[in-house]
């Protein structure tokens, strides 16, 4: 089949390429021609394990072709996913709409043959509904078009395995749309002879498929993160306390890491934007424990600067402290709302003198972080370091020996921030180790 697939950032150009592998033929479109130019290339700019090799792939095997003009897609296909971002508002609060707005006011004036517009973006539920009645204004009189709602799932760092093998499809189809539906089980035939199950409905259980998926993992991280509170109070451990929990299958082992939190692009301004239209559409009670999980995940980083206070007494000043990694979570090189960025911005402002360093986001963190320090390897950033925090659990930081580390530092002192590192081969080596929510 033909399809378009309009934004080519992180989720459609990792859509287009599947889809390209799924055998459609599909065309990219950008507003930025730069973008454009770079993928037609073959160069993806963002770290996403297999994703340059696929695009570079399909770009040879003439399945995967990009463009900047709306006027071209139009007439390319009659499948057009919309797959662009949603940030947060200034406000902090509510989805910034503005660029799922302006694909349907740029590709509607051309629809002049059937056209199914495909949203994937996370979005408040009721947007589908107000985009469909938008398309329909604006395509040229008479002209066939719809709208599907059909949100992606895709983890960072999985985005290729989670997009060809996802857990489900969701789609949501508009009242009386009865041409939809077999249109989107022919572009998804693969995965659903596969057995991928799909769950058909209406556009707001769509949407709300995602909203709510993302609001029960937050949720769930947050719910272990606060026991890790209770632990450190209590004198229990929380890692041994998760493994207990996930023994019990209602409740399962995934999402249930206690550690420094949850950031990124998606969980933190998906839950606050799910909250807000809770309260637009006056059930603000139901979503309220979203800012108690909101908060939770917050306070992980003030024991973190807690824990640095209490292993470098006399002030943070002048204090030299390696910080290790700083994208929101490993196998990324993604820093939006990291936790790990965060706390070495925290520290730096404290006045300590603090070294990050991370295998792969360094060049996004110098954009955002100028002010700090960047180290070129886990040891160079540790040189002279009174204390180390490990934040992002990359596999370079699990694999490192700690008798190496200890002959570089000033005073071997670890926060292991993400509970992943082997505590006792650490202690044995002579470090003070602290985790969070362990003794
Ligand atoms: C998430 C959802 O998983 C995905 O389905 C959705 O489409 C987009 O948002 P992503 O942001 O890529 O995906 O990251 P994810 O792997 O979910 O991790 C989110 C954050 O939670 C990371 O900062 C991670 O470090 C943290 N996390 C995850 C924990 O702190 N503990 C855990 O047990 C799991």
């Amino acid at each position: 089949m033909r399809l378009t697939v309009i934004g080519t950032g992180y989720l459609g150009a990792t859509h287009a390429a599947c889809m390209a592998e799924l055998g459609h033929e599909v065309l990219g479109v950008d507003v930025d021609p730069d973008k454009i130019a770079a993928l037609q290339s073959g160069s993806v700019p963002f770290y996403e394990p297999g994703l340059a090799e696929l695009i570079a792939e399909h770009v040879a095997s003439g399945r995967l072709r990009f463009t900047t003009s709306y006027r071209q897609a139009a007439a390319f296909a009659e499948v057009h996913f919309s797959c662009v971002g949603t940030p947060q508002l200034p406000d902090g609060q509510g989805a910034d709409l503005r660029y799922v707005d302006a694909v349907i006011e740029s590709l509607a004036p051309y629809l002049d043959r059937p056209a199914l517009v495909v949203g994937k973006s996370t979005v408040p539920v009721g947007t589908a509904a107000r985009l469909s009645g938008r398309l329909a204004e604006l395509a040229p009189a008479g002209a066939r078009v719809r709208l599907a709602w059909n949100p992606e799932f895709l983890r960072e760092g999985f985005a290729i395995e989670d997009t060809l093998r996802p857990d489900r499809l969701v789609i949501g189809f508009d009242d009386g749309d009865s041409a939809s539906e077999p249109l989107l089980r022919e572009v998804y035939r693969p995965l659903l002879d596969a057995g991928v199950p799909l769950v058909v409905t209406d556009f707001p259980t769509a949407e709300l498929a995602k909203t709510s998926a993302n609001a029960f993992l937050a949720t769930k991280i947050s719910f272990i993160n606060a026991m890790a509170e209770v632990c450190e109070a209590a004198g229990a451990d929380v890692a041994q306390l998760s493994a207990a929990l996930s023994y019990d299958t209602r409740i399962g082992g995934r999402f249930l890491h206690a550690g420094v939190g949850f950031g990124g692009g998606c969980l933190p301004k998906d839950i606050r934007a799910f909250r807000t239209r809770a309260e637009e559409l006056g059930v603000g009670r139901a979503l309220a424990f979203l800012d108690e999980v909101d908060a939770i995940n917050l306070r992980r980083r003030d024991r973190v600067m807690e824990l640095a206070a209490e292993l470098l007494p006399g002030g943070l000043s002048g204090r030299r402290v390696a910080v290790w990694g700083c994208a929101f979570k490993p196998d990324s090189d993604d820093i939006r709302d990291s936790p790990a960025l965060d706390l070495a911005g925290r520290l730096h402002q404290a006045g300590a003198s603090v070294s990050v360093y991370d295998p792969h986001a360094m060049d996004n963190a110098r954009k955002l972080r100028p002010e700090l320090d960047y180290g070129t390897g886990p040891l160079e950033s540790a040189q002279g370091a009174e204390l180390i925090l490990h934040l992002t659990e990359w596999r370079d930081f699990r694999e490192l020996d700690p008798r190496a580390v200890a002959e570089v530092v000033a005073r071997p002192q670890i926060v292991d921030g993400r509970n992943v590192l082997d505590r006792d081969g650490w202690r044995a080596a002579g470090w003070t180790f602290r985790s969070l929510g362990r003794q």
